[in-house]
């Protein structure tokens, strides 16, 4: 039997594609425990159903506190999980604090345990995602790479080569499945979210939840000053994440007519948006997967990212925290001044495959 393992949105859209290729091969028992890291219809439900991934056969339901008491929560209600249904795998994906905790709980378990975007790398030990992706790394048996740097990452500290397997991004044949029927809701809701009248190439589209741009309120301040004079120039939409909304209604920040706040959007509606969208202003790192493989204009306000691939190939820009630099970059592109990108290898589609294929050969 197969464990799949999810926590936070951003695991949904990567778990949907394996557990269905999976599922496509005879002779996989597969089941799907939910830690409920996210909690809210807006961050997990509306994913399963958009993303047609069954309903979780189990919900653990450790919901939020310091990144220490939720990891242990997950820790010691999964172990009695894993050992009543005792899977011969368990597959964890990308680098939130569910994908740590199970993959801890398998290390002390001695379950084989496969990682689904392996080996990337920011640098930067005071993100808490690089130390969950160091260390699920290390107690992996099956790396699953989306890009070549993951891979030299991998080998790089120490991981038999034997264990690391590129695959393209699985995050992206969720994109190539559903960006017609999120286009067809799109005509079909008359371009509006949340009653707001978003038109193709006419708006700029921000996403921003990390805790270095969030958590200090004078540097999100800059940014939403920074954002502020962008909507000057062109209508600027922000689906807000939880934990921003709670350090914006601290800082007294509202709507107005050319700056949109939102509450966050399910995947189709927040897919559409990134399509036309003029440029994307964002700290996730899956977003800036999303955008290089659209072609749609990105800058990222981080000092580093663990996806250098969108850079050096994609559309993506880093700004940093430097607001300067971000208005700059900003002006430029809505004045046409684009970076043009290609898609990398083996983003097509078809990772999930990949990844079904070589876990039948292992198991075999
Ligand atoms: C987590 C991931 C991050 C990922 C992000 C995507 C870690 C370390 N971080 O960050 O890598 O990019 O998810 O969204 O795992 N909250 C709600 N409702 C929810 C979930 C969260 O209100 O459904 C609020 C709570 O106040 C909570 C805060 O958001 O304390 C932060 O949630 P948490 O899961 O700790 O981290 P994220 O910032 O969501």
């Amino acid at each position: 039997m197969i464990c799949h393992i999810v926590g936070a949105r951003p695991n949904f859209m990567k778990a949907a594609p394996v557990l269905a290729a999976l599922r496509e091969r005879a002779g996989f028992r597969q089941m799907l425990v939910h830690t409920g890291q996210h909690y809210d219809y807006a961050m997990s439900e509306v994913f399963f159903q958009q993303l047609d991934l069954p309903a979780p056969d189990l919900n653990l339901e450790v919901g939020s506190g310091t990144h220490t008491a939720q990891t242990a929560q997950t820790m010691l209600r999964l172990e009695s999980v894993l050992l009543d249904h005792k899977p011969d795998l368990v597959i964890v994906y990308g680098d939130v604090n569910s994908t740590l905790a199970a993959a801890l709980v398998c290390a002390k378990l001695n379950i084989p345990l496969a990682h689904v975007e392996a080996g990337l790398r920011s640098f930067d030990r005071t993100m808490p995602e690089e130390i969950n992706r160091l260390l699920t790394d290390q107690v992996a048996d099956l790396l699953f790479t989306p890009s070549e740097d993951g891979n030299a990452n991998l080998l790089r500290e120490g991981v038999s080569q034997a264990k690391i397997h590129l695959v393209g991004n699985v995050m992206i044949d969720t994109v190539v499945r559903l960006l017609p029927l999120a286009l067809q809701k799109w005509q079909r809701d008359h371009m509006l979210v949340q009653d707001i009248q978003a038109e193709k190439g006419r708006y700029v589209l921000v996403t921003l939840h990390r805790p270095s741009n969030v958590d200090n309120l004078e540097t999100l301040c800059s940014v939403m000053s920074a954002l502020s004079e962008i909507s000057k120039e062109m209508r600027v939409i922000f689906p807000v994440h939880p934990r921003t909304r709670q350090k914006l209604d601290a800082l007294g920040v509202v709507s107005n007519s050319s700056f949109h706040l939102i509450e966050p959007l399910g995947y189709l509606d927040f897919l559409a948006l990134q399509r036309y969208a003029a440029l994307v202003i964002t700290d996730s790192g899956g977003i800036q997967e999303e955008t290089t493989f659209l072609g749609v204009p990105c800058l990222t306000i981080r000092e580093n990212t663990e996806r250098p691939i969108t850079v050096t190939v994609g559309t993506n820009i880093l700004v940093g925290q430097n607001t300067e630099r971000l208005l700059t970059e900003a002006y430029a592109i809505l004045n046409g001044r684009i970076k043009q990108g290609s898609v990398p290898p083996l983003w097509d589609g078809h990772a999930a495959e990949r990844i079904a294929e070589i876990i039948v050969h292992w198991r075999a």
